[in-house]
């Protein structure tokens, strides 16, 4: 199905970030519905669009094109009417998600697709209460969606073939990296990789084995350097099988394997040292740190993201 009209529920930070993602493409249209139109809609997406212009990563004439390719509104009905592809971005609460798409299915083309950019939550228990299971998936874009390329497209028991199809095919047009996860499972595959490393880090701070700044070195100047171009299945084959199996046959019983979290990071919440919002996490922070770490990430993301193979 050619996907041209989408539509985005939600103005919050995901929502705006994924209206400028499609509308870089000169083919799309995009809507962005939320309760409240506010006074300056555009704001967040001309911010990012500027970081881009700034590391000459898009030209003014583009900029000029994606805003004309956004709108905003309040006007449900009329939002979705002719929708192709509905992505909602409201809060992470279950039954606001389940009531939103339910709420959309008097309102849409009987071939408009729902997806959902929830971070966690079972898309299967997000479609419950629609009449058609099979138009709804998941779409989980991360952030920041305009810099990130990849999309995880996750599919249930019911979403059709179709479905996944062109959800895959407009997310590469519009220059995402999309990957499809074929069981609607929780973390589905980037965040159950990323906080199985997290949960190993987590725990060497707390056992003395490194401090946190090092732990973070250790990955930049190693591993962390070479994923992108070597993830860890092509490493496997690179290095030979028969190593895999006698490295984690001699290190498996030593790696973290508890289903709690960290001791330490419980303590550190409860006495509310929550990291940049507070300035005091695992480390201190001062406002210029965070100011730097904000930015540096952002201006490596945008130098990285188009090399990426
Ligand atoms: N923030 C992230 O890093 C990130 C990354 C990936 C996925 N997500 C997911 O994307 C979704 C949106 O996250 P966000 O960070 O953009 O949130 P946000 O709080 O910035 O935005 C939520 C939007 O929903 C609107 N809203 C609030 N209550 C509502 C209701 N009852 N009905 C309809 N709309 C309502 C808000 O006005 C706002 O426009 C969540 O499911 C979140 O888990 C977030």
């Amino acid at each position: 199905m050619n996907i041209n009209n989408v539509v985005i529920l939600g103005a919050g930070l995901m929502g705006v970030g994924l209206a400028q993602v499609f509308a870089r493409d000169e083919d799309m249209r995009v809507t962005v519905r939320s309760r409240k139109v506010h006074d300056e809609p555009y704001a967040p997406i001309i911010a990012n669009l500027n970081l881009l212009i700034d590391n000459d990563a898009l030209s003014e004439a583009e900029k000029e094109g994606v805003l004309s390719r956004i709108s905003f509104t309040d006007d449900m009905p009329a939002a979705v009417a002719n929708a192709d592809l509905i992505i909602e971005c409201v809060p992470e609460v279950m039954e606001i998600k389940q009531n939103t798409f339910a709420d959309l299915e008097p309102l849409t083309r009987d071939d408009c697709i729902y997806a959902t950019n929830t971070s966690v939550m079972s898309v299967t228990d997000i479609a419950k209460k629609c009449v058609k299971k099979d138009r709804v998936a998941g779409t989980h874009f991360w952030n920041p969606p305009f810099l990130i390329p990849l999309v995880e497209v996750v599919r249930t028991d019911d979403t059709s073939d179709e479905v996944v199809d062109s959800l895959m095919e407009v997310l590469n047009k519009v220059g995402k990296k999309p990957v499809l996860c074929r069981k609607d499972v929780p973390g589905f595959i980037a965040n159950r990789l990323q906080h199985a490393l997290w949960r190993e880090a987590f725990s060497m701070v707390e056992k003395g084995i490194a401090d946190p700044a090092t732990v973070d070195r250790a990955l930049a100047y190693g591993p962390g350097l070479r994923w992108p171009h070597l993830g860890p299945m092509e490493n496997a084959d690179m290095t030979g099988l028969d190593l895999s199996l006698n490295i984690h046959s001699y290190i498996f019983p030593y790696l973290e394997d508890t289903h709690e979290p960290s001791a330490l990071l419980r303590e550190l919440v409860a006495h509310g040292d929550l990291g940049f919002k507070t300035g005091k996490g695992y480390q201190t922070w001062t406002p210029e740190q965070i100011e730097r770490s904000n930015r540096s990430l952002r201006e490596y993301l945008i130098r990285v993201a188009g090399n990426i193979k």
